[in-house]
């Protein structure tokens, strides 16, 4: 079935989409259509090509630490060109779970202030993480979601005087409803709180300006619309917040100088890097600084614009094939990511794939993620195969 474009939507994007489909096998071969990008992005030949870079110097000339080093620096500059943000802003990770555990290892929850307030669209990690930290002294509160929406005055209630950091991600990761960060951080702020955004299912479909969102902390993996892989995940910490916090999930990478080897003396570097931990995860820093130079080489403006286009294509498709949209049907209030209820996502994921679309099955929705390659086609292909699939279910 073929849904009409929405009226005053462009039929094309403002890049060559073409040219992007051609760099991109598993489209090229004709193979497969990833309707995925919520989970895992498909590979690109200049994503291919950093990592064989890594692989060659490795094997050319079996240690290169200062290359390698180097290259995991230029990821945070691409990183922190992303989202606005200086590069001596950035630390990194192999993962948000990471991440969001030594920002919550520098926070004292002893005192007065020792509440968290957590909203219910945060991926499970994240929730997980602020829950461990009961056994420090927190006091966790959850801002609801409703009818797949979450509001800031969900958050009215929990935020006080008591609260010690906010912990809202951008993107709910069920059905990409983008919440409200600058409210957020404005409302936190106000009670002298902490804001942390988990941005991973943001960063590269909506443009973000961590100055403008006036965030402390924001994270984000890379195997997304990032366009990368596992292993990777950088962590945004504002100058201020940075200098006067002292991660104890540490190492030597987080110290003035790591290379001082000075065993008995915990210093801590003068910016974000004092939330490195250990060696860094090379290889994915070449393939991830790759994926992010796509995102800042289109423009993630252009992209987004796309992307409204695409949403709306899913929501209407859906709702005339008879599919059950899973939060808000305004496209401007969402990522791309769409997600339609069903009975066994898993098996539906797997129909679906049979049939040449790669979706996301997540609980009891399936999630349909396009990206900046996507055509229109595409999404009438997989509103196709999802509705059969239900059909035959
Ligand atoms: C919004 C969001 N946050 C965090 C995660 C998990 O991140 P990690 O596995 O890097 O800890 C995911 C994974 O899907 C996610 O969608």
């Amino acid at each position: 079935m073929k849904s009409p474009v929405p009226p005053n939507s462009p039929s094309t994007p403002d890049y060559d989409l073409e040219t992007w489909r051609k760099r991109i096998p598993i489209i090229a071969s004709g193979g497969l259509i990833p309707m995925n990008n919520c989970s895992q992005a498909p590979q690109t030949d200049v994503t291919r090509a950093a990592a064989e870079r890594y692989l060659d110097s490795w094997n050319r000339d079996g240690m290169d630490w200062d290359e390698w080093i180097s290259e995991v620096g230029l990821a945070k500059r691409e990183f922190a060109t992303l989202i606005n943000a200086a590069p001596e802003d950035i630390a990194v990770f192999s993962s948000v779970s990471e991440a969001t555990s030594a920002v919550a290892s520098a926070l004292n929850f002893n005192g007065p202030r020792n509440r968290v307030v957590v909203s219910e669209a945060e991926f499970p990690t994240v929730g997980h993480i602020w829950l461990a930290q009961e056994s420090r002294g927190a006091s966790i509160v959850w801002a609801r979601v409703t009818e797949g929406e979450i509001e800031p005055v969900a958050y009215l209630e929990g935020i006080d005087e008591r609260t010690a950091i906010v912990s809202a991600c951008h993107g709910y990761y069920l059905n990409g409803y983008v919440q409200d960060i600058e409210a957020i951080a404005a409302r936190a702020h106000s009670h002298g709180a902490l804001l942390f955004a988990d941005a991973y299912q943001t960063l590269g479909a909506i443009p973000v300006d961590v100055q403008a969102l006036g965030v402390d902390f924001l994270a984000s993996g890379n195997l997304k619309f990032l366009m990368g892989i596992p292993g990777i995940a950088f962590l945004y910490v504002k100058r201020e917040v940075a200098q006067r916090l002292h991660p104890t999930v540490t190492g030597w990478f987080g110290r003035a100088d790591p290379l001082a080897f000075e065993v008995k003396q915990l210093d801590w570097s003068a910016t974000a890097s004092r939330f490195d931990s250990g060696t860094p995860p090379v290889m994915n820093a070449y393939v991830a600084r790759a994926g992010m130079e796509i995102l800042n080489g289109i423009g993630v403006t252009k992209i987004r614009a796309w992307h409204e286009v695409l949403a709306q294509q899913l929501i209407d498709g859906g709702r005339e094939r008879g599919l059950t949209l899973h939060g808000t049907n305004d496209a401007t209030r969402k990522t791309v990511s769409t997600a339609f209820a069903v009975d066994d996502s898993h098996g539906i994921e797997n129909k679906m794939r049979a049939r040449g679309i790669i979706a996301s099955a997540r609980g009891a929705v399936i999630r349909l993620a396009p990206h900046f390659y996507s055509t229109l086609e595409d999404c009438d292909r997989a509103l196709d195969s999802l509705a059969e699939a239900v059909r035959s279910a």
